[in-house]
């Protein structure tokens, strides 16, 4: 592992002046040279505490698995970019190498493979769970219920060994729960997995396999779905992962840390943006309305439509998952065919924004959602299911994360404090002596 070079910031402090008093702090630096504040012991030593809504300028904790430069469009797993790894790597290497730290060698990867695949079966009495939920049901509140589920069939105590097979479990029902809610909400009966294949090519066998006719797994397409789960895996301390890690401080157990990342996942401004890409591109196409029409809308600020699959909180330059993923779209499309007209609106799309002031000045540019909604939709994922094709992703990143967190030195339950700024001391009025509000209390829900 290359040895991090010492930076001329480390060991030196930043001062807080405030009310006449000078306060000191540690600046740590990481080995990438991101400098930041230690503010851990600032309440104690001024009262004070910082205030930060949405994080962006919080770090909540050192971490050795996921970097990014946003500025540069720079991402790797353990030192590792995520071109190479799209290029020459399976996605259950990338799990073991984010969860272990190094790449795996031959035995180990065969191993976890074997492991993996030996692991992929449901509890037969899981059967009454799906066909208890509506079959309308969205697959990602499902997959979250399921995966919360899980944790009554394994209920051991937390030791190392138990942790170990939670992992293998995990990484080997997921495939098999996300695919059998599927199935479940188009009334079709559910398909084992089938250990002579892949990680991938079984996930596609339980999606679109029936007991009626033989399916043979294009391995093209099955190569085309690791890819997008390598793209996926881990992208450091985002809304789930933070979700995952904050409900691990509790010392709540690996399923429902899981659980809780995936219902943070499905929401539209994170993973749910493939969704919502999809029937953007859908619905420009419907209606037969151009590009530039649709980019007027997300550019009006009376307007709720904003250019979905653009934009990124960290990414302030082309996100390199979406550069990879655009250059497989293509070659998707040339092998299976269909959705042509989907990309050519994205591709368009892109091409105005880039050009145009409002994405230029924003720094907003396509994330990884923008093109991986095209590919799911070319090898015949359901839209729904474009959110859970990201859970399978990124499950072996939460893991990591919350492994992580669990051995850190450091570790703390997480506990944000607030600035409040409600009613101060009040006395109770009486129900006789209320009177009815015309308007909603200032702050109060409307
Ligand atoms: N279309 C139009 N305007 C946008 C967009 C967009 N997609 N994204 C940001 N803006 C504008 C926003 O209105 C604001 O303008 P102004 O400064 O005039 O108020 C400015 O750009 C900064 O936006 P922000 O909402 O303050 O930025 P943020 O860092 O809080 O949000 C984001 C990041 C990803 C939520 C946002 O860019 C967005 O909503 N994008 C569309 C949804 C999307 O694609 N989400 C997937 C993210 S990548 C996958 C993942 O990791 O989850």
């Amino acid at each position: 592992m290359p040895v991090a070079t010492m930076s001329p910031k480390a060991g030196q402090t930043a001062t807080l002046q405030f009310d006449g008093k000078v306060t000191t702090l540690p600046v740590v630096v990481g080995s990438e040279g991101e400098t930041a504040i230690d503010i851990e012991k600032l309440r104690g030593q001024t009262g004070m505490i910082t205030l930060d809504p949405g994080y962006g300028n919080t770090g909540s904790c050192k971490s050795r698995i996921t970097f990014i430069d946003g500025e540069k469009g720079i991402l790797r797993y353990r030192g590792y970019t995520i071109e190479e790894l799209a290029q020459k790597s399976s996605f259950l290497e990338v799990a073991w190498l984010l969860i272990h730290g190094e790449l795996p060698t031959s035995a180990e990867l065969e191993n976890l493979e074997s492991e993996v695949t030996r692991h992929t079966m449901l509890h037969e009495d899981f059967g009454r769970f799906f066909s208890a939920l509506p079959k309308d049901a969205h697959p990602m509140p499902v997959c979250a219920a399921a995966i919360g589920a899980l944790a009554t069939f394994y209920q051991y105590p937390e030791t190392e060994q138990n942790i170990r097979d939670t992992v293998v479990r995990l990484i080997a029902k997921m495939p098999t729960i996300a695919a059998y809610s599927y199935k479940h909400s188009i009334g079709q009966p559910f398909v084992y997995p089938l250990n002579k294949l892949g990680y991938a090519s079984n996930f596609l066998h339980m999606m679109f396999a029936t007991p009626c006719e033989p399916y043979e797994v294009d391995p093209i397409l099955a190569r085309t779905v690791d890819l997008l789960l390598v793209l996926h895996a881990d992208h450091e301390q985002n809304c789930s992962t933070s979700t995952v890690r904050m409900v691990g401080s509790s010392r709540a157990n690996l399923f429902a840390s899981i659980s809780a990342g995936i219902s943070a996942l499905w929401g539209p401004l994170h993973g749910g943006a493939n969704q919502q890409v999809i029937e953007m591109l859908e619905r420009i196409a419907a209606e037969e309305g151009s590009a530039e029409k649709f980019l007027a809308k997300a550019k009006d600020k009376n307007d709720t439509a904003r250019l979905m699959g653009f934009g990124h909180r960290v990414y302030k330059s082309y996100d390199p998952r979406a550069a990879i993923l655009k250059k497989a779209c293509a070659d998707v499309i040339q092998r299976v065919g269909g959705v042509s007209r989907l990309l050519e609106i994205a591709m368009k799309l892109e091409e105005i924004a880039l050009k145009d002031d409002y994405f230029v000045s924003r720094k907003l540019y396509p994330n990884v959602d923008f093109y991986s909604g095209v590919i799911y939709k070319a090898l015949g994922i359901p839209v729904n299911m474009f959110t859970v094709m990201f859970t399978l992703g990124r499950l072996p990143g939460w893991i990591a994360q919350w492994l992580e967190m669990r051995q850190d030195p450091d570790f703390r339950i997480a506990r944000p404090r607030q600035v409040y700024t409600g009613a101060t001391d009040r006395r109770y009025v009486p129900i006789a002596a209320r009177v009815e509000l015309t308007a909603p209390p200032e702050g109060g829900v409307r």
